[in-house]
């Protein structure tokens, strides 16, 4: 018998803390899907892709803002003409005035598909749309129910909209037409509240990128957002109603009194909502078709399918022969799958699974064999490769079982620690603002219940923000500039016809230097110093000049960016003797090479590529002075720019590949990176293999010291997430020492479900082991990936298949009948599974292959 695991729902629960105020909280933007939920009264503004902002309805003027952090492009040119794209954090604006006339579009329809095409399904849901005696009437027939207060914000609504497409049976004609501008929302509280009804039925016509979520205005508590389209047994479509049901019963027992459409869009999107009312029913009691909509082969004799149908309908032939079912398991959460286990193994040929519904084809290619005993040695794994940037919440690290997050990025470089503010730099018109999460010592506290550890960036540049709103270019002082701020008319970008305004520093930032870090460092109190597990000198010093041009004037030139990693990295060690510091946290490919001055500086270095130098240098200076300035070389690197490109197979395939860079000398990199001329005399021009690469130049130029990415960037969507697996297996293997991968791995993402399959949530009692085993397997690292380590009790194997639609085949030599933990991401994810974390306990008979479905992730350990 299996027995399965009971796993949280995928849904991110944030700390109820967060619901309290989302004044000048982030509620949106490429890859955010934290709270994403305004108060009453606030509306959700968009400023960027990467950032939208709650604040103040117009006619309110304030001046504030609040963090992000994601990547902006800014391109520097060179005298190879070759142009770069270097990192940067990407700022808020202030505040608005302004009201915004959003106008009414034809609605897209997004629509997520299966990623195998070899399920066909003959299902038609019956839905329950209309509501019984016993339930919560929110909206029908052209009105909101009694009781109910519209809270919504940033959307233009028709509350008697009588179609296209045609209104629903039940609806009375009429429907709610709503275009939400970017990331709006369409919210609803009812001061009696909807606790004990288990679901909302709805029905949704339109657009699909929305999020919904659950709130409790008096605990407070937010459910976080969960996907429109993981509520309903279809997708959406533009031209017809489908019957949703959002789960409320899996959301946990809350005060809860206010429920929100949100778009996850920044483009206006129009919907068209009917039927709204909540049951005591569960979703499952009025989904339940009693079929399976999708199915998979797993490990040696596994069939897993998904859906709510009687694993007695379902046969299985190969050739025409009968294969036999010997047992089942039901795993109900987060969604309601079976585990069936065949009789007999998984063999190459295809197997035809009828169910009620549909039928499932699965074609099973010849095995590849690795014989675990003939692993050629193994290497201690370092715990730190599975941290991130800025982790959303201590929920989120124990979820996700992340150890290690990072405070850092363009708007902590002049971090005032002791007052607490941060200015956003070139990144939004150089405003100062208060620190987000009040200050590193509060973001730690939160890092530490979720039994992570920090890496601390310590600011390295001359100044840090003072404690009051102000920006560096005031117009008032320093005359017309090329832009200002659009709300706020004094705050210039400090640009008069593209020449730098120079000006006075003192105007918004206090004198910082390598005593006031000593100083800070000791005063900290016994809790804050035990959370931090590293430091960095600061956040990409390379950039400064353009990050940061009015306190760092200069171009940063080899020497100084030396100086200032000298003075800081003993400025740490001087505070707290045992530090691991990491250094100089290079921002990005170009100026691993050079300097922003350009090629005379490296020429004037003896021709030096500038991350040689600063090692070769930063030794001497180390055996010189007897104590070491850094401990890691820390550099920031994104494969390919981390981009999603357009969503074709081809670019899937491309950023699939790209994980080579990370140790491949031998793939051409397909980004500018690929070029020869950009390597300032490095070898092996073109390619990256950047662990690779890095370690030989520590081995050359400062052996002993370890390996840190601070940042790396994959998007978090299905293709992303199979690329983080990856990343993360071959930091495994290679021997990475620390890698906190770039902000925004959205809870519930497939991004985030990578970190989950190697460890399983925090204290899980099979996470991918510390040793790794390093077996001679052939695969093609284009199109699958394979990694194995063993721990004292057990032996686990991580199977990254990147086809689309074509089935893996492993012979796993060594590994024993007997029971295996699964865990798996991916196909047969229709919708919802994609960043699904499913656990579940399966068994792998004596000829122990393992069979991965197409673009999945799969985890198995004894
Ligand atoms: C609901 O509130 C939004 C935002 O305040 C407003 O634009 C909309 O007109 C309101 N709708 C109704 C039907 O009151
Ligand atoms: C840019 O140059 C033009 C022409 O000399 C001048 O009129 C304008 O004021 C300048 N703009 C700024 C912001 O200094
Ligand atoms: C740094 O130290 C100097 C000298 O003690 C002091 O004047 C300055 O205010 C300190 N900076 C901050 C931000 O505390
Ligand atoms: C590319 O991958 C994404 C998931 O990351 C998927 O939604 C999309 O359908 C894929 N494109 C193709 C053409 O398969
Ligand atoms: C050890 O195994 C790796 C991975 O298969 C292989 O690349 C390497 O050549 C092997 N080394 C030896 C000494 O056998």
């Amino acid at each position: 018998m299996m027995h399965a695991k009971i796993l949280a729902a995928v849904l991110f629960l944030a700390p109820s803390a967060l619901a309290a105020d989302r004044t000048w909280q982030q509620c949106g933007g490429i890859g955010y899907k934290g709270v994403m939920t305004c108060d009453r009264g606030d509306i959700c503004q968009y400023w960027n892709d990467y950032y939208s902002q709650c604040i103040p309805a117009p006619t309110t003027t304030t001046r504030r803002t609040t963090t992000t952090t994601k990547k902006s492009t800014t391109t520097t040119k060179t005298t190879t003409k070759v142009s770069v794209t270097t990192s940067s954090t990407t700022e808020v604006p202030v505040t608005t005035t302004s009201t915004t006339e959003v106008p009414v579009t034809t609605s897209t329809t997004t629509t997520e598909v299966p990623v195998t095409s070899t399920s066909s399904t003959t299902t038609s849901t019956t839905p329950t749309s209309t509501p019984a005696l016993e339930d919560l009437e929110l909206y029908h027939g052209n009105a909101l129910s009694s009781g109910w207060e519209n809270w919504s914000w940033s959307s233009t609504f028709d509350f008697t909209y009588a179609g296209p497409p045609t209104p629903p049976a039940g609806s009375g004609g009429s429907v709610i037409q709503v275009t939400t501008g970017g990331y709006g929302g369409v919210s609803f509280r009812n001061p009696k509240g909807y606790a004990g009804y288990k679901t909302l039925v709805f029905q949704v016509a339109g657009a699909s990128a929305w999020g919904l979520v659950a709130d409790s205005t008096t605990e407070p508590f937010t459910s976080g957002a969960v996907s429109l389209v993981d509520s309903c047994p279809t997708p959406p479509t533009a031209d017809a109603f489908t019957t949703c049901y959002f789960d409320i019963a899996k959301l946990g027992d809350h005060a809860w009194d206010r429920v929100t459409f949100q778009s996850w869009s920044d483009k206006d999107q129009t919907t068209y909502l009917a039927n709204l009312f909540f049951t005591t029913k569960t979703a499952l009691e009025l989904t339940d078709t009693k079929s399976f909509g999708s199915g998979a082969a797993f490990g040696s004799n596994t069939l897993l399918l998904i859906g709510t149908g009687d694993i007695t309908d379902v046969t299985v032939t190969k050739g025409g022969e009968p294969v036999a079912i010997a047992s089942s398991e039901i795993v109900e959460n987060p969604s309601r799958r079976v585990y069936a286990k065949l009789a007999s193994s998984w063999a190459p040929g295809v197997y035809t699974v009828t169910h009620s519904a549909g039928v499932i084809t699965i074609t099973i290619p010849a095995a590849v064999t690795g014989d675990l005993s003939s692993a050629n040695g193994t290497r201690k794994i370092s715990k730190w490769i599975y941290g991130t940037n800025f982790p959303a919440s201590s929920g989120f690290l124990n979820t996700y079982g992340i150890p290690l997050g990072r405070w850092g990025g363009n708007a902590m470089t002049p971090y005032n620690p002791i007052t607490k503010y941060i200015n956003a730099a070139n990144d939004w018109y150089f405003e100062n603002r208060p620190a987000d999460n009040g200050g590193f010592e509060s973001w730690a506290k939160m890092v530490a219940a979720g039994h992570a550890k920090a890496v601390y960036s310590i600011p390295m540049l001359d100044w840090v923000a003072k404690p009051k709103d102000c920006w560096s270019y005031s117009v008032a002082k320093y005359g017309p500039q090329d832009k200002v701020d659009p709300y706020n008319a004094d705050a210039g970008n400090g640009l008069q016809n593209g020449t730098r305004i120079v000006n006075d520093p003192n105007d918004c930032y206090v004198p910082w230097g390598p005593s006031n870090v000593t100083a800070y460092l000791s005063s900290l109190d016994a809790a804050t110093a035990s959370t931090i597990e590293f430091f960095t000198i600061g956040n990409e010093l390379d950039i400064a000049d353009g990050t940061h041009p009015d306190i760092q004037q200069e171009k940063m030139s080899y020497d100084n960016e030396l100086a200032r990693v000298k003075a800081y990295g003993q400025a740490i060690r001087a505070a707290i003797p045992t530090a691991k510091i990491l250094g100089p946290t290079s921002c990005c490919f170009w100026f691993w090479w050079h300097s922003s001055v350009g090629e005379t500086d490296q020429a004037a270095h003896g021709g030096l590529s500038k991350l040689r130098y600063l090692l070769r240098e930063l030794r001497a200076y180390d055996e010189e002075v007897g104590k070491k300035t850094i401990d890691y070389l820390d550099v920031h690197f994104n494969p390919q720019e981390g981009r999603p490109g357009d969503g074709s197979a081809a670019d899937n395939a491309s950023r699939l590949r790209s994980s080579r860079a990370w140790w491949d000398p031998t793939y051409k990199d397909e980004s500018y990176m690929g070029q020869d001329g950009v390597y300032a005399g490095e070898e092996n021009p073109g390619s990256v293999y950047f662990i690779r690469r890095m370690k030989k130049l520590i081995s050359e130029e400062y052996p002993g010291l370890g390996l840190a990415v601070t940042e790396w960037y994959n998007n978090n969507d299905l293709v992303g997430g199979l690329q983080i697996a990856d990343g993360l297996g071959i930091f495994a293997r290679e021997g990475l020492d620390v890698a906190t991968k770039w902000a925004n791995t959205d809870p519930g993402s497939a991004g985030a479900a990578a970190y989950w399959l190697y460890s399983g949530g925090y204290n899980s009692a099979k996470p991918f082991p510390d040793q790794y085993l390093n077996v001679p397997i052939f695969y093609d690292p284009d199109t699958a990936a394979v990694f194995f380590a063993k721990g004292e009790s057990n032996t686990a194997g991580v199977f990254i298949n990147k086809n689309p639609t074509e089935y893996q085949h492993y012979k796993v030599v060594g590994w024993k009948a007997g029971t295996y933990t699964i865990r798996h991401f991916g196909t047969p994810g229709v919708r919802s599974d994609q960043g699904a974390l499913f656990e579940a306990t399966i068994t792998l008979d004596a000829s122990s292959t393992v069979v991965v479905p197409p673009y999945s992730a799969v985890f198995l350990s004894q």
